[in-house]
């Protein structure tokens, strides 16, 4: 069986980690005789909207209905397109469209890196948070009114479904129970947003009945963050709504050393549209262009979307390659981000090559 693969770089450094992403790609698959078939496309990028005035073709939702996986670098050039509008115009279209309600985001030491919190290694930190990916606080409900007076008033809703909501706790409290610590985590904010986060509260409990294995907490999201840094070992499974979602999947990152490892998979688990695995990092204007980027992030999301494909092993292979070559710890090898003096390129191809040894 050939998985179909759309392949979409998008901008910045999502153009640079993208082949090295592809790199590992295809050594996995041939390693383990997996047919892909890899079609590329230059929309979902502020380059075509410079050409088209637009960020997708109009007949973008056909064309990519069908294939069994969408493989995103990163978007965004906030120089010559707003960033609400390249990001409203892409990426946050596919998520909705194509109802990958789930965001999953692995946050894990590695070994070889550095946490820049102290005394803390590979072991301490290892836990998922997983992101409600299709509403809440990224809503297109509000609008403005007095626009440019003294009385301008801007409004957007947060828009909570029970639908919605459940369905990302169930894939929360599933993925606790199938782990050994089975402990859920909820992202709240139900003292201060007094009506969507006690209702959250009170579907976070109600879907707790069915999984009377697991233990649940919760955090308003304040001391939550606090919590990332001073206790990450606390956490093994981390439930939030679509905003809580996006700043803890960067912090948790952020405490293993580097958001450049952070993998994501936007998920529609029914399987009814492709799901889509991207780098939780954006298109890095600051380093784009000079090959230093680090491309685990991208090569990490390739993985999870074997393990989607159904080619565990293949995705493990993919891991064990990038933490041996991590823990090997050659500085000419790897990038700055992780103290390294190397490029994208390097660090790609030492993956790679562990996949084909
Ligand atoms: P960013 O993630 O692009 O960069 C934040 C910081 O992390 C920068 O200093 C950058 O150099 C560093 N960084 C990011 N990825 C790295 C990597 N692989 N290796 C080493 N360092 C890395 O976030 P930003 O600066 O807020 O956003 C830049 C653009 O990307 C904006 O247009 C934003 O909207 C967009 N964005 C897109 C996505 C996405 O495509 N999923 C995600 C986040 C931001
Ligand atoms: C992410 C990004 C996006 C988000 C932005 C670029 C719209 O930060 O994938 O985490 O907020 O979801
Ligand atoms: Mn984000």
């Amino acid at each position: 069986m050939t998985h179909r693969i759309a392949v979409i770089p998008g901008d910045g450094i999502g153009k640079e980690v993208m082949p090295e992403g592809l790199r590992a790609l295809e050594a996995a698959a041939s390693r383990f005789g997996i047919a892909l078939e890899l079609a590329h496309f230059d929309f979902a990028s502020c380059d075509y909207y410079a050409e088209h005035g637009k960020m997708l073709p109009d007949d973008w939702f056909e064309t990519l209905k069908d294939f069994d996986a969408i493989l995103y670098g990163a978007v965004g050039w906030p120089a010559t397109v707003p960033d609400h509008v390249s990001l409203w115009g892409s990426l946050l279209q596919f998520r909705r469209r194509f109802d990958q309600y789930i965001n999953l985001r692995p946050c894990r030491l590695l070994p070889g890196i550095k946490s820049p919190l102290a005394d803390r290694k590979p072991g301490d930190i290892d836990f998922y948070v997983v992101r409600e990916n299709t509403e809440g606080e990224y809503s297109s409900v509000g609008g403005k009114m007095f626009e440019g007076t003294e009385r301008e008033v801007v409004i957007q809703e947060t828009v909570m479904t029970r639908h919605g909501t459940d369905r990302v706790l169930k894939f929360a409290y599933e993925l606790a129970a199938s782990r050994p610590r089975k402990k859920l985590t909820s992202a709240t904010k139900s003292n201060g947003i007094a009506i969507t986060m006690p209702w959250w509260d009170e579907r976070v409990a109600e879907m707790g009945k069915r999984y009377p294995d697991v233990t649940v907490d919760q955090f308003h999201i304040d001391i939550l963050t606090a919590n990332f840094v001073m206790h990450p070992d606390w956490f093994d499974v981390v439930v939030a709504s679509n905003l809580f979602g996006d700043i803890l999947s960067d912090l948790g990152p952020a405490c293993t050393g580097t958001i450049g490892v952070a993998p994501s998979a936007n998920i529609n688990p029914e399987g009814t549209f492709p799901s889509l695995f991207e780098p939780v990092h954006g298109s890095a204007p600051d380093i784009a262009g000079k090959g230093i980027a680090n491309p685990i992030g991208q090569i990490w999301s390739g993985a999870m979307m074997l393990e989607h494909l159904g080619h565990k092993e293949a995705s493990d292979a993919i891991v064990s390659a990038f933490e041996a070559v991590l823990a090997e710890g050659d500085r000419s090898v790897l990038t700055p981000d992780v103290g390294g003096s190397g490029t994208t390129e390097s660090l790609g191809r030492a993956i790679a090559a562990r996949l084909e040894s």
